[in-house]
């Protein structure tokens, strides 16, 4: 499992670079895997929503939008840098009363028990030092009837795994570190992700957290998974 020190530090390091990184790694895929996510969310119509590692802001903002203003909307980091790279999009967006970013730890939420009618992680849970007890915490903070949405990385379709695969340990190491001068924090998450579960194991995973449905949709060859989870 990660060592949260680490983590924090290797997202505070890139926190500057790290959007123009994820649209360059990814090929722009990254905006159409969170506007997959936005609409999932938007078909719940919650009354507020916790955007978990929300990290620069673009899942929380990009929620705001297709949500509307009326629905409050907190991103919450254990990377202050990467909330100030949120606020600096806040501010320059304007206008959300309702949504705001927050500093505080996924393994121990600050927050009081059932507030929220959705819980939002995008590329988030696989940097968690212990998923369950995440899992365990984004749980406690849905309302009963209320929902979870994971966003992540996952493993693909078995006839696309070997291209995957030298693309994130020969390609995409050298074009990070060109992108972000920090081609050790992109080691790092290379290595994340290939150790990743499958998404029936994810779904597993969140089924063992509490939580009493789960249903998976998989994107581009199954690299990228949405699990929804009924708390
Ligand atoms: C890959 S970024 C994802 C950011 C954003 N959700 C997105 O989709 O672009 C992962 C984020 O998880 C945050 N993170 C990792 N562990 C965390 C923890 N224990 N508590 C809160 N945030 C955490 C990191 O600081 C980082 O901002």
């Amino acid at each position: 499992m990660p060592d949260p020190v680490a983590v924090q530090s290797m997202f505070g390091r890139i926190a500057r670079r790290y959007d123009f990184a994820n649209r360059l790694l990814s090929g722009g895929a990254d905006v159409w895997w969170r506007n997959r996510l936005v609409a999932a969310v938007r078909k719940r119509a919650p009354r507020d929503v916790l955007d978990l590692a929300t990290g620069s802001g673009d899942v929380a903002l990009a929620l705001a939008r297709g949500l509307g203003r009326e629905v409050a909307i907190t991103g919450m980091d254990f990377c202050l840098p990467m909330l100030d790279e949120a606020n600096k999009k806040l501010a320059i967006v304007g206008h959300y009363p309702l949504v705001q970013f927050k500093p505080g730890d996924g393994m121990n939420l600050p927050l009081e028990d059932a507030q929220f009618d959705a819980v939002t992680i995008s590329f988030g849970l696989r940097n968690m030092a212990d998923r369950n007890r995440s899992l365990s915490e984004m749980r406690r903070v849905l309302r009963p009837g209320g929902t979870l949405f994971v966003l992540e990385f996952s493993q693909p379709h078995r006839w696309f795994a070997p291209l995957y695969f030298f693309y994130l340990r020969r390609i995409l190491p050298t074009l990070a570190g060109w992108a972000t001068g920090d081609k050790g924090a992109y080691d790092y998450l290379c290595g994340s992700i290939e150790e990743y579960p499958g998404h029936d194991a994810m779904s597993a995973e969140i089924l063992a957290a509490g939580f009493t449905s789960v249903t998976v949709r998989r994107m581009t060859f199954g690299i990228v998974a949405l699990h929804q989870g009924l708390r």
